[in-house]
């Protein structure tokens, strides 16, 4: 589906339109009516052969209103993915609040699959603190931003803002598409989020993950075709959509999870924060306070990851690695150390990424001797990043060493 909102842009949207139809999809273009004022549905009906839809109620009477708001509605079912070109500052707007006035936005809500952004506007409303924090709220969401370039825009301002390049649009298309049924068959057993090990019957050890980072894997995976197992500590999220969702509070709940869930799995994804030590004994009663200082003797809790690590079978075992100074030595370290075929490093300590943030700045230590750093970018948006280069690292395994 090729949703057009109506900015100058709107003339460029016709190029991609005939992109796409020249690689081979079905294009189905639904514009905005603010859309129709800049470019004629006529051209878009002419380069796919479809009607174009612009508007949820057609104007006849109220029994044809209805049934063509619901067979409407019903494209959303029907197509793979979702791509907004120009998609303006309003409609971005209308997307990241959940605004539902008019078809194009409708269809967004009613729509389960991927979607690609591909913003243009003047270079202040570009910049706005709402239409960036709006961006974040989409990119957090999965959907791939296809960012404006610089150059001279319609308003006579020069700066951000212009639409991407058509080609380079359906590019992006093109790779969403293939990332659509990528894990088909896949069972991906992921851990996430921190563990909490009771000191009385009140208190608890735990740690700051909010377990974003997991849910994100999970989310990813599960909207790639694969079957997720998700095995969670305690955090304050939603059941990603299609994930299994296995709550545990303790790190020798999460391991009996782990072990009691890997039948099947193809891929094991460690990006639990699990607390390293716990109580073996924990008081039944509360401990009480007293004017006495308090020491507690604590035991090393399973290390789930080593455990994984020792008994490895033809899963794929990804381990996580929170440091806060000498990534890629630690990194490397635990990947020997675990027995992993991956071990996904980040710097925490600060806000900007690792725990609670929605951001996170990753590198990759593979089996392979490699070491790959990628920009910060959104947990989601590593998340696809982690997988893709999961499935690969285990295609190149598959070879026989001396072909690699
Ligand atoms: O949840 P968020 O707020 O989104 O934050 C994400 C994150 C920072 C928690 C995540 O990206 C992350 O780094 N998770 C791993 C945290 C961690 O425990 O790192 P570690 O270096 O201490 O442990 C190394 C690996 O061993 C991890 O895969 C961990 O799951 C595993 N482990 C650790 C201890 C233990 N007893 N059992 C384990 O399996």
């Amino acid at each position: 589906m090729l949703g057009v909102a109506g900015g100058i842009a709107a003339y460029k949207a016709a190029e991609l339109c005939r992109a796409l139809v020249q690689r081979g999809y079905t294009v189905q273009v639904v514009m905005t009516k603010a859309a129709t004022e800049f470019i004629q549905p006529l051209t878009f009906a002419a380069l796919t052969g479809r009607k174009v839809v612009t508007s949820l109620f057609s104007s006849g009477n109220s029994e044809e209103t209805l049934s063509s708001a619901v067979e409407h509605i019903a494209i959303a079912q029907e197509h793979d993915l979702l791509v907004v070109a120009p998609a303006t500052a309003d409609i971005l707007a209308k997307f990241a609040h959940g605004l539902a006035d008019d078809f194009l936005s409708t269809l967004y809500l009613a729509f389960t699959g991927p979607v690609v952004l591909a913003p243009a506007m003047n270079t202040n409303m570009w910049r706005h603190a709402a239409t960036q924090a709006n961006l974040e709220a989409l990119r957090a969401r999965g959907h791939k931003i296809v960012e404006p370039e610089d150059g001279f825009l319609a308003c006579g301002m020069i700066g951000p803002g212009r639409l991407a390049d058509p080609e380079s649009i359906a590019d992006v298309v093109a790779e969403q598409l293939e990332h659509r049924h990528d894990l088909a068959g896949e069972t991906v057993l992921i851990t996430a989020g921190p563990t909490q090990e009771p000191l009385d019957p009140v208190r608890f050890i735990s740690n700051r993950s909010s377990g974003k980072m997991g849910y994100a894997l999970a989310e990813a995976a599960a909207e790639r075709g694969a079957r997720v197992i998700l095995i969670s500590g305690p955090v304050h999220l939603p059941a990603p959509r299609g994930a299994t969702v296995v709550p545990v509070k303790t790190a020798g709940e999460m391991r009996d999870a782990v072990f009691g869930n890997l039948r099947g799995a193809t891929m094991v994804i460690k990006a639990a924060a699990v607390a390293d030590f716990h109580l073996s004994t924990v008081p039944q009663q509360k401990i009480k306070k007293t004017a006495a200082r308090l020491s507690l003797e604590l035991d090393p809790t399973p290390d789930i990851l080593a455990e994984l690590g020792r008994d490895k079978k033809d899963w794929l075992l990804i381990g996580f690695a929170a440091e806060t100074e000498n990534l890629e030595r630690e990194a490397r370290r635990k990947l020997q150390t675990k027995n992993c075929d991956m071990i996904v490093a980040n710097l925490v300590g600060g806000d900007e990424s690792g725990f609670e943030s929605d951001h996170n700045e990753i590198a990759l230590a593979l089996k392979t001797g490699e070491f790959l750093r990628f920009p910060r970018a959104s947990k989601r948006e590593l998340a696809d990043e982690i997988l893709t280069q999961a499935l690969h690292l285990r295609h190149v395994l598959a070879e026989p060493a001396h072909e690699r």
